[in-house]
């Protein structure tokens, strides 16, 4: 089943290639992958693109000889877990831990990737293959947070557009940001008693929909989500005025924001209304 995951994949050929000739590169068949290692460059690339910090957790799946991880505490302070099949990976990974004096920063799990849970990752790095990533989207998309970063050498995840792409010295690197899951009808009541109800389609980070204000049909001109924040732009019907809204989405609700005033600090956030779900939706 391994071996006919990496060999269907049209990408195989030119990664079996590309480890012709390498020590580390016997392809042991109960890996979907085979170990090829990140070059250092890809490495910096990889997290400056996630903008992986302090408080960040990187779970790297398919962790090799454990270099993104340890580069990511090392240098970036983040604490970080590997999780890679084959236990002379682990091994190495380990004493590289070691050698770089973070083993109290990271851990490395032997497990298989599709059955171990990385869902309190902030950040996930992966170096697989395009039918590995296509597995593991759904898991990604379901049990992810919105707005972690995941961040793939090499392989895109199909038809789900990267937020993100770099190619750094040869490589492509590409970036999504797990999106909450919007789709649906919602309303909610603005201070001014004006009421307005969506009703929102969804695919991937893509956003469209239809929108009513008291009732009335309205045109919903804009959306857009990155993460947790979704962005509407609604325009009621024979207004030339158009309402931007922006709000967050928190476990099952959409918390909406106040403009900022100019200078004042992010967290000072104020929620001004709330959006809950509605049922069918049909406006009116
Ligand atoms: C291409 S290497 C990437 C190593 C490292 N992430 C890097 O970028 O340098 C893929 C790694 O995935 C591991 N691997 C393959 N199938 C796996 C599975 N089902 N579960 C966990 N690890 C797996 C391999 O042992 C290998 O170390």
């Amino acid at each position: 089943m391994a071996r006919k995951a990496l060999l269907s994949s049209a990408a195989a050929p030119l990664l079996l290639t590309f480890m012709a000739g390498s020590a580390s590169a016997q392809f042991d068949s109960r890996l979907d992958v085979p170990f090829v290692p990140t070059r250092e460059e890809v490495v910096q690339g990889m997290l400056d693109m996630a903008e992986v910090e302090e408080g960040d957790l990187l779970y790297d799946l398919g962790s090799g000889d454990g270099r993104i991880v340890i580069t990511a505490a090392k240098e970036r302070g983040v604490r970080g877990v590997g999780i890679d099949l084959d236990p002379q990976r682990i091994r190495e990974a380990r004493a590289n831990a070691r050698q770089e004096g973070v083993e109290d920063k990271v851990e490395f799990i032997q497990g298989n990737l599709f059955n171990t849970d990385f869902s309190k990752a902030t950040v996930v790095t992966m170096y697989l293959l395009p039918d590995v990533n296509l597995r593991l989207r759904p898991r990604i998309l379901r049990e992810l947070e919105p707005g972690t970063r995941v961040v793939s050498h090499a392989f895109d995840m199909n038809e789900w557009q990267p937020d993100e792409k770099a190619r750094v010295e040869g490589s492509y690197i590409y970036m999504w940001i797990v999106p909450a899951r919007v789709a649906g009808a919602w309303e909610w009541e603005t201070d001014d008693g004006s009421r307005y109800q969506v009703e929102l389609d969804q695919q991937f980070q893509e956003v469209s929909g239809k929108a009513w204000v008291d009732g009335r049909a309205a045109h919903l001109t804009k959306a857009e989500l990155r993460g947790d924040r979704l962005q509407l732009t609604i325009q009621p019907d024979g207004s030339t005025v158009p309402q931007t809204f922006t709000a967050r989405y928190d476990d099952g609700r959409l918390l909406g924001l106040a403009a900022r005033e100019s200078g004042q600090a992010a967290e000072a956030e104020q929620v001004a209304w709330v959006a809950e779900r509605a049922e069918g939706g049909s406006g009116g």
